[in-house]
């Protein structure tokens, strides 16, 4: 105990009530990671509440501001005593149904700070009490506000989160703007830290030194998202997406905010290997979750996105009967769990996206025949993946989604794909009049909305692939029904956006949108030029990239996205999406620099197989790396598919070398990716 409290000055229950005294009394109270890497300390003067950061002694966040400000209730940000602290130490492990590693280890030292209101002559509301309690980890930590009972709050809308982090040095960040029309679709930004303005988390920064920062939060329940808005030089303040009246959050006592957390790491891969996230998020609250499958897809997509096919009615029209049959004759043959059918339902004719309300969830169009299709499905041991797309329309879709659910879980559906396509801060809800109310993607409502999806979903054994959903806290340990989500720009924009995904794109997501969970990016395109459909788009990277991407985008459901037909002229490649699992018993990072290159190993969970993906941004790069992740003493077969001698993004992106070696844990391994170009291997023990 002394070991954790180093620096804590035990005075606190000497301290009366009304008795302000020398400001060394209030703190600070100090607790030290395990391995005493970081600490983090908490000071409480009449004039405020701060914590502060340090790693190695050395400071990392400077005094940074705590406090809630509420509409009809005085701020709690001054005046704040301690009352007492309470520390602890957890070690843990824990299985993950699913994920990048079957085991977690959750270690950390816990401080509980209670602070009270001291003010005499104030009368009524003096006395309010609430906790700030610290989990300080060696690879990060998080911290949340506790409400309890009798914290003296009662019923409140806190109108300011006045939460900060004061960076200590000088750094670059990569990071994308916060309340924009374009949710988190947006291309990242690289920039000096004094030169963002509001971003989104996760907020991914380096110092001038070479640490790794990434500020996020986890287990956001009941509450706004939480955008960074910077005040001045390095300093931020939290910014709480605020419901269509004004209000942050709505909420009453007992509550908790979510966790706010920083990843700190030596090097980018080290904010990978971190687990920060999920431990800070609650276990499992669903029971038994084997009927949750994580596996590839196929489906009616791309080809809408090509404009081959249309999601409405008429003579193109994609998901019909016999378009979906061909589809799950595919998926059979080649070993796909599942076929995503888009545009099967009711309401895409005409301007969807301004007419959300007149989607149905059960009803099929006249040429998708819903259950002749399951029928068809069941007998090749395929699944059908449902969609939802609202528009954004909320309050149609929860008054439909008991009934859509019950419709899947007939038919056989374990996975319904959503869709929120709708401007930043335009979600329909209406209220119990009937009224309609914008609200933000980030916003409490729609944190609400997505848990009370999954809770419907579950009751029917689907799970969730949610687009231009609220970003990801972690909330898969609690609800692992929700597989997985958008959240960024994916592999769409390459159909329609000006401009396409350059090639950095997918080596900065891994260390910036990645840390916070699984993201459906739907890689796997293999024409990767379709001058004809589209001739201003194409995909900016080489084949071998587009495999790559399996590896290094962790998601326990992985599209296979191209169109059939393209998968038959590259049998050769397309072997490596069959082979690739999605579910994995360890997950190791090799390689990485945000924004340049990264190299991901992962174990398959149900054999002996190791998988690597490594991808490069517009330059060329050449690494070795030591295979000292396969078990020793076991000769490996690598199946290789790696960019071609003459292989470039832009001029030659189909050159390709699928080769086959024997190599140990002992070898070194050559990586050499081209311009915009990748690398996938599958290493398989050889039988002797
Ligand atoms: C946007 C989604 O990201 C995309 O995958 C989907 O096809 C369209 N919305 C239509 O729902
Ligand atoms: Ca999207």
């Amino acid at each position: 105990m002394r070991r954790i409290v180093s620096l804590f000055i035990v005075c606190f229950s000497l301290v009366s009530f009304g008795a302000y005294a020398a400001e060394t009394q209030h703190g600070p109270a100090t607790i030290s990671s395990p391995d005493h890497v970081l600490s983090v300390s908490l000071t409480a003067t009449p004039s405020g509440v701060t914590y502060s950061v340090s790693r190695f002694g050395e400071p990392v966040v400077d005094a940074s501001r705590l406090g809630l400000r509420f509409k009809n209730a005085r701020a709690l940000s001054t005046g704040l005593e301690i009352t007492g602290v309470k520390t602890r130490s957890v070690d843990n492990t824990w299985k993950q149904p699913w994920g990048e590693r079957e085991y977690v280890r959750n270690h950390y030292n816990e401080m509980t700070v209670d602070l009270t209101e001291v003010r005499a002559s104030q009368g009524a509301d003096s006395g309010r009490h609430f906790q700030v309690v610290f989990r300080v980890y060696d690879d990060g930590l998080g911290f949340r506000y506790v409400f309890p009972k009798d914290s003296g709050l009662g019923k409140v809308e806190i109108t300011k989160e006045m939460t900060e982090f004061n960076f200590h040095d000088d750094a670059t960040a990569w990071w994308i703007p916060s309340r924009g029309w374009n949710r988190y679709e947006y291309l990242y930004q690289k920039t000096p830290l004094d030169e963002v303005t509001m971003a989104h988390t996760p907020f991914t920064i380096r110092t001038k030194y070479g640490l790794h920062i990434s500020v996020h939060e986890a287990a956001l329940v009941n509450y706004s998202g939480m955008s960074l808005r910077r005040v001045s030089s390095r300093h931020f303040v939290a910014d709480l997406a605020p419901w269509s009246d004004g209000v942050k959050v709505k909420t009453k006592a007992p509550f908790v905010t979510p966790w706010r957390t920083m990843q700190i790491a030596d090097s980018a891969g080290g904010l990978i290997m971190s687990d920060l996230i999920l431990n800070l998020n609650e276990p499992n609250k669903l029971g038994d979750v084997s009927w949750i499958e994580p596996g590839k897809y196929v489906g009616v997509w791309w080809a809408m996105h090509l404009g081959k096919w249309t999601w409405g009615s008429g003579p193109h029209h994609g998901a019909t009967t016999k378009n979906v049959k061909d589809y799950i004759d595919f998926a059979a043959k080649y070993g796909f769990k599942g076929v995503l059918v888009e545009g099967w339902n009711q309401g895409w004719d005409g301007d969807w996206f301004n007419n959300g309300s007149k989607f149905s969830f059960t009803k099929a169009y006249p040429d998708f025949d819903f259950k002749e299709l399951s029928k068809y499905a069941a007998k090749r041991g395929v699944r059908i993946i449902g969609h939802h797309e609202t528009a954004g329309d909320v309050c149609n879709y929860e008054k439909q989604m008991n009934a859509a659910f019950a419709l899947d879980e007939k038919m056989g559906v374990r996975q319904v794909k959503t869709g929120y396509v709708a401007n930043g801060g335009e979600l329909i809800r209406c209220d119990k009049h009937g009224k309609i109310h914008n609200e933000w993607h980030d916003g409490q409502f729609s944190a609400e909305h997505h848990i009370r999806v999954l809770e419907a979903a579950a009751k029917h054994h689907v799970s969730i692939i949610s687009h231009e959903p609220i970003k990801d806290t972690g909330l898969r340990r609690t609800y692992p029904n929700w597989l997985s989500r958008e959240g960024a720009r994916g592999q769409e924009y390459n159909a329609w956006g000006t401009p396409g995904n350059p090639p950095s794109h997918t080596a900065i997501l891994p260390f910036t949108r990645m840390l916070s969970g699984p993201m459906d990016f739907t890689p796997g395109i293999f024409d990767l030029l379709y001058p004809k459909a589209k001739p201003n788009n194409r995909v900016s990277t080489t084949l071998a990239k587009q495999l790559a991407l399996y590896v290094v985008l962790y998601s326990p459901v992985q599209m296979a996205a191209d169109l059939p037909e393209n998968y038959l002229k590259h049998m050769d490649a397309f072997q490596f999406i069959r082979d690739v699992p999605t579910d994995w018993a360890d997950t190791r990072v090799l390689t990485g620099e945000i924004g340049e290159q990264v190299t991901i190993v992962r174990k398959d969970r149900h054999s002996e197989d190791w998988y690597l993906g490594s991808l490069t941004d517009e330059h060329g790069r050449f690494m070795k790396v030591s295979l000292g992740f396969l078990t020793p003493g076991v000769t490996y077969e690598a199946q290789i598919y790696a960019d071609g001698p003459n292989a470039h993004w832009k001029t030659n992106p189909y050159d390709m070398t699928i080769k086959k070696i024997k190599v140990t844990s002992a070898d070194t391994f050559p990586i050499r990716l081209a311009a915009g170009g990748g690398m996938a291997v599958r290493f398989t023990p050889v039988k002797k």
